[in-house]
């Protein structure tokens, strides 16, 4: 006979959905032996979809400098203790170069809100990567801007917009972030990025200080409403330089949960297994893998730099040059069963029944 929880999972599976209530039982109360059949459900339809390719991100952190003080990042602000850097714009076109010898078609330029790249000088970093590399896909990851700024990239080339809602709570939004920052804003410019013609990633962090499953199922809710093309989820880890510096991280199981579920909520989502997963388990990524992600975003930055761009403590791949990094991964990759796809990686509407 089928558990409750196996019922919840076909009926996620067939409909797409489940009764609030249904969620959060999912979530407390799945057992391993269930986890291995939402998991398999989620590889089902993820093959389904996307077959066993896994996209490459070439990401770039072209600086650590920013203007906001999220009492959970590394590069904050207030944060005093960490070395500020900002790439020049030939050295970011070098790791675009680079990374477009070694497969790459996606560039994901992801900062702190750094004053110093204006609009004009974002517009023509995208205009230079999009004249080298026209097969390319270039994604931006900047933070809070204006309709117009937003729009002005949009018109230069860029492709895709990553910023993650973090939560859908007000309230746990305002735990997280100083009164200066919003909720309802950064939701506004989730919706005009989409109303623009982006292809726009959400998400958040599993574990983050004060979360609680009400709220996550609030955020399987705002997701559902918002239909991003991609959701970056990844554990909190805490910095110790940072007000949430002595809290607990995000669970491991948590993490793959919300991933499989997420996959079977939006079957042709763009899902990264993403770095913080890497760095809480020495195979995160892999089992991120296994639970229905299907992008890996890979770091382009200079080695230089690599430690500087410290969101959270312990980050993995900190020493090591992008060839390495794309070797390493193709053979992670390859070890779950999948392979390495070498194209945009675009994300594929799949009509939901
Ligand atoms: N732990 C995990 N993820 C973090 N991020 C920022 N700080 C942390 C942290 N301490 C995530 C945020 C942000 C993305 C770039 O990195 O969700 O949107
Ligand atoms: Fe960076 Fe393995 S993916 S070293």
């Amino acid at each position: 006979m089928a558990t409750k929880n196996e019922e919840r999972i076909k009926r996620l599976t067939e409909t797409h959905n489940l009764p609030r209530e249904d969620f959060k039982q999912l979530l407390s109360t799945l057992t391993d032996d269930e986890a291995e059949i939402l998991y398999a459900a989620a590889r089902r339809v993820r093959e389904a979809v996307y077959g066993k390719a896994v996209y490459l991100r070439g990401l770039i952190e072209f600086t650590n400098v920013c203007k906001n003080n999220c009492y959970y990042c590394g590069i904050r602000r207030d944060n005093a203790r960490i070395s500020r850097y900002r790439l020049d714009d030939e050295t970011i076109l070098d790791c675009c170069d680079q990374g477009y010898d070694l497969d790459f078609r996606t560039f994901v330029l992801q900062g702190g809100e750094d004053p110093a790249y204006s609009d004009a000088r974002i517009c023509n970093l995208v205009r230079e990567i999009k004249a080298r590399h026209p097969d390319c896909a270039v994604t931006l990851s900047i933070g809070e801007k204006s309709e117009a700024s937003y729009r002005a990239y949009f018109e230069a080339g860029a492709d895709r917009y990553l910023l993650r809602h973090e939560t859908a709570n007000p309230e746990h939004y305002r735990m997280l972030h100083p009164p200066e920052l919003s909720g309802e804003n950064r939701k506004r410019c989730l919706k005009t990025l989409k109303a623009i013609g982006y292809q726009v990633g959400a998400g958040m962090m599993v574990g983050s200080p004060g979360q609680t499953l009400d709220y996550l199922v609030d955020d399987l809710m705002f997701m559902r409403e918002l239909q991003p093309e991609m959701i970056g989820i990844g554990p909190f880890i805490p910095q110790k330089d940072t007000p949430f510096g002595t809290q607990a991280q995000g669970s491991l199981e948590m993490t793959l949960h919300l991933l499989a579920i997420i996959r079977l909520m939006q079957p042709d989502v763009l899902l990264p297994a993403t770095t913080a997963l890497g760095t809480i388990d020495p195979i995160g990524r892999e089992k991120g893998i296994l639970a229905g992600a299907n992008v890996v975003m890979p770091n382009l930055s200079p080695t230089s730099v690599r430690g500087k761009y410290l969101l959270y403590d312990g980050k993995i791949c900190t020493g090591d040059e992008a060839a390495e990094c794309r070797r390493c991964m193709a053979l992670r990759i390859e070890r779950t069963g999948y392979y390495v796809a070498v194209d945009r990686g675009d994300h594929i509407a799949v009509q939901q029944s």
